[in-house]
């Protein structure tokens, strides 16, 4: 039976939600106070948790921020925050505390059990099975076409969207080591970990690797491109392999923005790809190249299937319609993103990613699909997997 725990104080709260859980099938653990509801949350092993904002003892702020301490990288129970604010900035506090989703005092039940439902189906967690699933541990590559072409831009928010739409964990890996634009765009300092952290140690194992991610506000974690030019030449195949095969058991995905030389360190990420995105715009050099790069990978003897073609402000004038450049390369485009300057510019200027902050943009919109497709094709059935 999937275990329900439920921290809140109020007695006719925690009545109500016993009863109504009950009649759906669950069962239900009770905490009055947060102390008690991490507690529970150890010896209980729930399979989600409703979580009270307001609590003596651990506020659930704080309780949802120690759970998502404790369990690491590898696990992830889901947590949805009942409050009875209607605030944003509340709301923004208990998903950047590591919630998965928000209820406000007093809901509907219909609503409450429908939330559940679709984090309980997300996560095969723990429940019935007494073990925690395994991540899906998928790469995507993010390779531009040539400089500029917002490939950047792109791996950043869709990893965030996979990570919020999809309740996915995921690492981000700024993999342009030299001149990586991660911190620019998330708003990060150089004194925050990177991967020249990894290669200085004597080996890469998962307790360093856990030690080098930097949390972002989304919830997506990240391994940063050095603070220095110099140092990104300290990172070598073999430990960006080895670096990249950890992620790959902690994370769902791990969501790569590639360097674009194509010579053995970039082979190494690729190796990994389950899927690469190669990200170009409609003119004639990234024509060129993309058709350069569509041969390369061929010759290293990358299926052709898990090569993606995405263009990149696809309504923009270019002089080449989307139908010339299709023409040009005998093959049709995976996927179309819009040209949305504004958004773009102001999202990077100030360090918060529009998948995050504007997430109505027909640009977060159109992210927000390809973060569907994806999961529609890495993860076909775990979406199924519900836990009753
Ligand atoms: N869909 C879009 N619509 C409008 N502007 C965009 C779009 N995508 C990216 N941009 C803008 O294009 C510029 C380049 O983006 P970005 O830095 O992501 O590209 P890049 O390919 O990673 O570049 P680099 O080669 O320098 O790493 C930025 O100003 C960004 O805001
Ligand atoms: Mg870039």
């Amino acid at each position: 039976m999937t275990k329900i725990l439920v921290v809140d104080d109020d007695a006719n709260v925690q009545r109500l939600l016993r009863v109504t859980l009950k009649q759906e099938g669950y069962e239900v653990v009770v905490a009055g106070d947060g102390a008690e509801g991490l507690r529970l949350w150890e010896t209980e092993s729930p399979a989600l948790i409703l979580l009270d904002v307001t609590l003596t003892k651990l506020d659930g702020y704080e309780v949802a921020t120690k759970i998502r301490e404790i369990e690491g990288t590898g696990a992830h129970v889901p947590i949805i925050m009942l409050t009875a604010e209607k605030e944003v900035e509340q709301k923004v506090r208990g998903l950047r505390a590591g919630a998965d989703d928000y209820l406000v005092k007093p809901f509907h039940q219909a609503e409450l059990l429908a939330r559940m439902k679709s984090l309980l189906a997300r996560f095969s967690s723990r429940a019935g099975t007494g073990g925690i699933r395994a991540p899906l541990g998928k790469l995507l590559a993010f390779y531009g076409a040539k400089g500029g072409v917002g490939t950047t831009t792109l791996a950043i928010n869709a990893a965030i969207a996979l990570h919020q739409e999809h309740t996915r964990r995921v690492a981000l890996v700024d993999g342009v080591l030299q001149f990586g634009d991660h911190r620019v765009f998330l708003d990060l300092g150089n004194d925050r970990k990177s991967i020249s952290d990894l290669v200085s140690a004597p080996s890469i194992d998962n307790d360093l690797i856990k030690s080098v991610m930097v949390r972002h506000d989304s919830g997506v974690d990240l391994l940063l491109a050095p603070p220095s030019p110099e140092d990104g030449d300290l990172v070598h195949e073999a430990q960006m392999d080895q670096a990249l095969t950890i992620l790959r058991t902690m994370y769902d995905y791990v969501v790569v923005d590639v360097e674009k030389r194509l010579g053995d360190l970039t082979l190494s990420v690729l190796d990994h790809a389950d899927m690469i995105f190669v990200v170009m715009t409609a003119d004639l050099s990234c024509l060129k190249n993309v058709r350069l790069v569509l041969e390369a990978l061929g010759r290293v003897g990358y299926e052709s299937s898990k090569v993606k073609l995405l263009l990149n402000r696809s309504n923009a004038f270019t002089g080449i319609s989307v139908q010339a450049a299709e023409g040009a390369l005998k093959r049709q485009f995976e996927f179309k993103i819009t040209n949305e300057y504004r958004v773009a510019i102001s999202a990077q200027n100030s360090g918060t990613p529009f998948a995050f902050s504007k997430p109505d943009s027909p640009l977060a919109r159109e992210i927000s699909a390809l973060a569907t497709e994806v999961e529609r094709v890495a993860a076909p059935t775990t979406a199924k997997v519900a836990a009753r």
